[in-house]
């Protein structure tokens, strides 16, 4: 009886939830409410595929087989000089510096350093790959609330712009090279503010943390204070967040020139940025999706646009440094913001498996080990094989490793899709790529869609790759 209760006040709750939804998703331009694929710059073929740039996915699915992700250059760069051009309107001496976590696929890296990106890496591996294409040590970032010892030395002997520490350690480290290769090294402090990730991130301003490291960088005498980073979180969708933490830096900054005589030259304040048609779930999805129900899609119009940002960071920033001439440089790492939309997930259905409570299930050839952030993170996903043909019923879409977390998404409406038919998985710019794993099968090629024009910006893993660096032990 009391569970019967139970059970109808959970879904009385649920009504006013997905009520709620509704109405709020029924005030938005058609385009934002349909979550329709023109948002992503995608198109319908005539063939009634999913396309972009005139590339009929489907074909190009064939093409290089599933799971394949496919980027669109065009997007990629147009995201970074919005979110660029947004702030530099207001404050020019603006730069981004793209996160090479979000994104590792040199392909696309290569793709925003053209833009004019610096790159911000967090460890030694996305130093050396930053070397490696090209960049110079002064377009580079370095980051990270564990920085090895050997990143740290090739940090400050390739001469990078700056590296922002976590830790009292990183400073001995960074000043014992700075030494070694008589070379004063640009350091920045990682802060901790009242709001936005702290743990193992940071110095926090209020415990004193923060400033015993300005203190500790001006006693060295091949270390120059010259920055305050800040990295506050993923998928944020609020602009009183930044404000808060960024009033807490710069007031943080003003006293560290009182007591110190520090000039700050950079203020980095990091990525984080939520994207429009990206939803971080809450326990309301994951209950909803236990009752039968989709989870609820991103509302567009949540999400502040980079202009949105640009213009009260700035005001903030201009306070505390009225002379333009003198005033740092002002840096952001948006990671998510520039990638999420500019790339998709090709997958393949496997099988359909119908059930009897009306809820099929459709098997596809990628799961977990390709989308990663599905777990927590609901992304539009389209039938690209056919874009025409209307829903019928719902399908839970399930990934083809052997457990049961495998979940694409639950309790999607979908037309009838069969064997053969292709799924596109919107969104996957950003921890699609870096969390893939061999969890089975090997990990996903990739292509870039640049002007129409398709090239392989990875190749699919092979068997034989998986097993590379593996040998049988020695006989006896
Ligand atoms: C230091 C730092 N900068 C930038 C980013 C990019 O974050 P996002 O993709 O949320 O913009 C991250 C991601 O964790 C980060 O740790």
């Amino acid at each position: 009886m009391l569970n019967l209760a139970r059970q109808l006040i959970k879904r009385a709750l649920l009504r006013r939830v997905l009520a709620e939804d509704a109405r709020r998703r029924a005030a938005l331009p058609a385009e934002w409410r349909d979550m329709a694929a023109s948002l992503w710059g995608c198109e319908t073929t005539t063939a009634g595929h999913l396309g972009l740039q005139g590339v009929d996915l489907v074909e190009l699915a064939a093409r290089h087989g599933t799971p394949l992700q496919v980027v669109d250059k065009q997007r990629l760069q147009r995201n970074y000089s919005e979110f660029l051009g947004a702030f530099q309107a207001l404050y020019p001496r603006t730069q981004l510096a793209t996160s090479y976590k979000t994104n590792p696929l040199p392909g696309v890296l290569a793709a925003l350093h053209e833009a004019g990106s610096y790159a911000e890496v967090i460890s030694e591996f996305e130093l050396w790959l930053a070397l490696r294409l090209g960049l110079p040590g002064e377009r580079i970032i370095v980051n990270g609330p564990g920085k090895a010892p050997g990143g740290i030395r090739l940090a400050v002997e390739s001469g990078v712009r700056i590296i922002n520490v976590d830790s009292l350690y990183e400073i001995e480290l960074a000043a014992e090279h700075a030494a070694r290769v008589k070379r004063v090294q640009d350091v920045g402090v990682r802060l901790v503010t009242s709001v936005g990730w702290s743990s193992q991130f940071g110095l926090n301003i209020a415990s004193g943390a923060a400033r015993e490291a300005f203190a500790k960088i001006a006693a060295q005498p091949m270390l120059r204070a010259a920055g305050i980073h800040i990295h506050l979180g993923t998928g944020i969708k609020s602009i009183p967040t930044y404000v808060r933490a960024i009033r807490e830096c710069l007031e943080f900054a003003d006293d560290m020139r009182r007591e110190f005589g520090i000039t700050i030259r950079m203020l980095d304040f990091g990525g984080g940025f939520g994207v429009p048609t990206v939803r971080t779930r809450d326990a309301w999805d994951g209950r909803l999706m236990a009752f039968g129900h989709p989870a609820r899609q991103a509302l567009p119009g949540d999400c502040p646009s980079p202009a949105d940002y640009a213009k009260p960071i700035v005001d903030l920033v201009r306070a505390h440094y009225p002379d333009a001439a003198t005033a740092p440089e002002l840096v952001f790492e948006p990671g998510r913001a520039i990638t999420s939309s500019a790339q998709l997930l090709l997958l393949s259905v496997l099988t359909r498996k119908p059930s009897t409570d009306g809820v099929d299930n459709l098997i596809v050839d990628g799961g977990k080990n390709v989308s990663m952030p599905l777990e927590w993170e609901s992304h539009r996903i389209f039938a690209a094989s056919r874009m025409n043909d209307a829903a019928v019923g719902k399908c839970n879409v399930y990934g083809p490793l052997c457990h049961p977390g495998d979940i694409i998404d639950r309790n999607l409406a979908l037309p009838p899709l069969a064997a053969g038919d292709v799924l596109a998985v919107m969104d996957a710019g950003a921890y699609f790529t870096p969390n893939e794993m061999v969890f089975s099968n090997p990990r996903p090629a990739a292509v870039m869609i640049d002007a129409g024009q398709v090239s392989v910006i990875r190749d699919r893993e092979t068997f034989a790759d998986i097993v590379r660096r593996d040998a049988l032990p020695a006989e006896s």
